[in-house]
């Protein structure tokens, strides 16, 4: 039995984890910052760093207290390395160093984004790669073909804005504040998408963009002027939600069809997307199991880069795993 402390602080998260041989959560404490940021709108850089070393002795705590689990007993420590922001990168890497050499414990740097589809590992229990990946988060709109633990193959990303991205940029345009995603994911279920429907992005081969969708929503919302309705509002986010989740469904069913693979994971914060899920669903059928996984799995979290980096300590990976795919 191995035991991996993970910690995560790539973003507007702080977490930390504990995980039973990559794949068994004793404990998964996450503190979001939302409440911190949200009167600025946005993710302030140096204030989440600063959070995230102000709150990461107390959440480490309680990960182990929950977790029923002694430093000593530990096996390894994993901590997300890249990509984020950087200040909250540092944050979370000084502090998983300084643990690793106080507990004489070995410390390995993850790829956050690697973290992303473990997530989907923690859910599934027998879930092994081959694997078709789609990981949309607010930076990221990346779909993968994982061969084997530790080797990942991009076959088409975002040329703009991820798909996160966009849906926290139409989310302001709408006026839902901040974080958008999750907002517009609960106003749209209320709109009708049919009824003032947006271009759906698609560009060849498996490239996606949302840039142009966003536009679009600027001008349409600009040309309605102040006789924006509620309801209006209810439809342009169930249209724009529709646009991007099939968009995001169209390349992973071409990458389907031209790739054959009996597994299929949808992860990041964008998995949690009411819409998605559903849809996701109907597109994957019977052509492979889909793992999508629960929503406090999808969004950041210290279990799924526990997982990451213990398998990336049994299969070690010939990229550096901090820093790319
Ligand atoms: O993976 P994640 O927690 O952090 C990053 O690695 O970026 O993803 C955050 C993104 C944000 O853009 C957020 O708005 C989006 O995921 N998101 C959603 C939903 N929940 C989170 N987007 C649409 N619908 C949701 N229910
Ligand atoms: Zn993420």
């Amino acid at each position: 039995m191995a035991l991996t402390l993970g910690i995560e602080t790539s973003c507007d998260e702080t977490s930390v984890a504990v995980v039973q041989d990559g794949r068994k959560v004793l404990s998964n404490v996450i503190h979001s910052q939302v409440d911190l940021h949200r009167e600025f709108g946005g993710v302030v850089p140096e204030l989440a760093a600063r959070h995230h070393l102000e709150r990461l002795p107390q959440l480490l705590d309680l990960a182990l207290e929950k977790a029923s689990v002694k430093p000593s007993d530990l096996d390894l420590v994993a901590v997300t390395r890249g990509p984020g922001l950087v200040g909250c990168l540092l944050v979370g890497v000084g502090v998983g160093e300084g643990l690793a050499a106080a507990w004489d414990k070995p410390l390995t740097g993850v790829n956050h984004l690697w973290g992303h589809i473990y997530a989907a590992m923690l859910a599934q229990p027998d879930l092994e790669p081959p694997l078709l990946g789609l990981v949309v988060s607010g930076a990221h709109s990346d779909l993968v073909r994982m061969r084997e633990h530790g080797r990942f193959e991009v076959m088409g990303r975002t040329r703009d804005d991820a798909a996160g991205e966009a849906f926290d940029k139409a989310a302001r345009m709408l006026g839902l504040g901040f974080p958008g995603g999750p907002a517009l994911d609960r106003l749209a279920r209320t709109g009708d998408p049919g009824r003032q429907p947006l271009p759906r992005p698609s560009l060849p081969g498996l490239e996606y963009s949302f840039s142009g969708l966003k536009t679009a929503l600027l001008y349409r919302l600009r040309d309605l002027g102040g006789k924006v309705t509620p309801q209006d509002k209810a439809d342009h986010a169930a249209a724009f939600e529709r646009s991007v989740v099939e968009s995001l469904l169209e390349k992973l069913d071409k990458a389907l069809k031209e790739t054959h693979v009996e597994e299929v994971v949808i992860a990041g914060g964008v998995a949690a997307n009411t819409l998605l899920r559903r849809r996701a669903a109907e597109v994957v059928g019977t052509r492979a199991r889909l793992t999508m996984p629960p929503l406090e799995l999808c969004t950041d979290n210290a279990a799924m880069i526990a997982s990451a980096g213990s398998y990336a300590r049994i299969y070690p990976p010939d990229v550096d795993p901090s820093l790319s795919w």
